[in-house]
């Protein structure tokens, strides 16, 4: 029986993770620290969020000794740090919340782990390692860190922190560095549901500069199979790359989800009756493909090299994809409501009437 601490449980990952976690670990429970930002959408917990093997806290990780009471009051011993601002342009418009909750954030974690002796496992990225040129061979846990934007430098810190953690103190942790994911409950300001979102109100689909740049996409539920793998291991400060095996470029990958929306229409007329402004229902979703001015500093090319996870933990991604799209696509067009209310931030009202007995607000 395991009592994890999930930060950032409210987010798309971490959502996906809780709930992966319960339906396959039935002994286990979860205490969620979650400050609610746009980001954050306890509708995402739905599912598990009146179980007993569920507390939610709304909490900021910044907060200096919150993290630790709840780690002794609920007799927790890992900590899974999925906490962050993930979104690179909104740190382009403005870095200091990324500086304040990926860096001190992961850094007040780090404090309450080592004075209750708890493992951490530290969720990064692979935009820590920079941009790739076209022959660069795919990155390695060992590949040097070049951040970008200033959300990848805010990452590759709290990475280094979790590092001088374990080296300097002896915490026992691990370190995730994954690439692109999309799925269900991501919030639609990332390309994936974004396009989703803008195909089936019919609004201009935004690829920035040439759309060539090139993303290894993961689907979220590989994501969480390999932290399953991860967890199981023991937490000696090893890194693990975890990658989706499936490098595209941005308009590809448009492309080829333009031509499933259109498919998902043909096969149902109920679509064209249910988003009467998209264009699939005459397969012109691509027509909505707009390049727009370019990312400052866009990164160019990322690329996984994940052979340590899996040749050490027989991870290997389950879905290609196309077949990651296809769920995701389908969980769209079945959780309207939940992206309409995320979008326009009227989930929190109805929220407060469902859940208000148990989180405060
Ligand atoms: P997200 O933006 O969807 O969710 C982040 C969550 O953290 C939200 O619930 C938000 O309310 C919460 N949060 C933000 N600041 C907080 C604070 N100060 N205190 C407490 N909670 C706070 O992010 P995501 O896409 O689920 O990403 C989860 C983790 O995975 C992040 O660490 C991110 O850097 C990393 N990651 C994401 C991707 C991706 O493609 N989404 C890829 C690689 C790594
Ligand atoms: P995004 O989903 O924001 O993730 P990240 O920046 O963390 O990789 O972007 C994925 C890629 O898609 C990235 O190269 C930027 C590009 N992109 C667009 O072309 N248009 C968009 O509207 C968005 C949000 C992203």
């Amino acid at each position: 029986m395991t009592n994890f601490l999930v930060t950032g449980g409210a987010g798309f990952i971490g959502a996906n993770f809780i709930q992966y976690w319960l339906s396959r670990h039935s002994a286990d429970s979860v205490v969620v620290l979650d400050a609610l930002t746009y980001a954050g959408n306890l509708a995402s917990l739905e599912p598990v969020l009146s179980s007993p093997r569920v507390v939610f806290v709304r909490g900021d990780i910044g907060t200096p000794g919150l993290a630790e009471s709840l780690v002794r009051d609920h007799r927790l011993t890992v900590i899974i740090h999925f906490a962050a601002e993930s979104h690179v342009d909104r740190s382009i418009a403005g870095p200091d919340p990324f500086l304040q909750t990926n860096v001190l954030g992961t850094h007040e974690l780090l404090k309450a782990a080592r004075l209750t002796s708890c493992g951490f496992h530290h969720i990064s990225t692979d935009e820590v390692y920079g941009s790739l040129g076209p022959d660069d061979p795919p990155v390695t846990e060992e590949s040097p860190y070049r951040p970008s934007s200033p959300y990848a430098a805010s990452k590759a810190a709290a990475d280094h922190l979790v590092r001088a953690y374990h080296r300097t103190y002896g915490l026992p942790i691990t370190i995730t560095n994954c690439s692109n994911n999309y799925g269900p409950y991501q919030f639609p300001e990332k390309l994936i549901p974004l396009a989703i979102v803008n195909a089936l109100e019919g609004r201009p689909i935004p690829i920035y500069g040439d759309g060539q740049q090139v993303r290894d996409w993961l689907y979220v539920e590989d994501h969480c199979r390999a932290l399953e793998q991860v967890l199981g291991t023991e937490p000696k400060g090893d890194t693990y790359n975890i990658g989706g095996r499936t490098t595209l470029t941005n308009l590809a990958a448009v492309r080829l989800l333009s031509m499933l929306i259109d498919e998902a229409f043909a096969a149902d007329p109920g679509l064209s009756r249910r988003f009467p402004r998209s264009p699939a229902a005459q397969g012109r979703t691509a027509s909505l493909i707009t390049h727009v001015t370019d990312r400052p500093g866009h990164d160019r090319r990322y690329a996984m090299n994940a052979e340590k996870i899996e040749n050490e933990l027989g991870f290997r991604p389950a879905e290609t994809f196309e077949s990651g799209i296809r769920r995701t696509l389908t969980w769209y067009l079945a959780h309207e409501e939940w992206w309409r209310r995320v979008m326009d931030g009227s989930y929190r009202e109805w929220m407060r009437a469902q859940y208000g007995s148990i989180v405060s607000f």
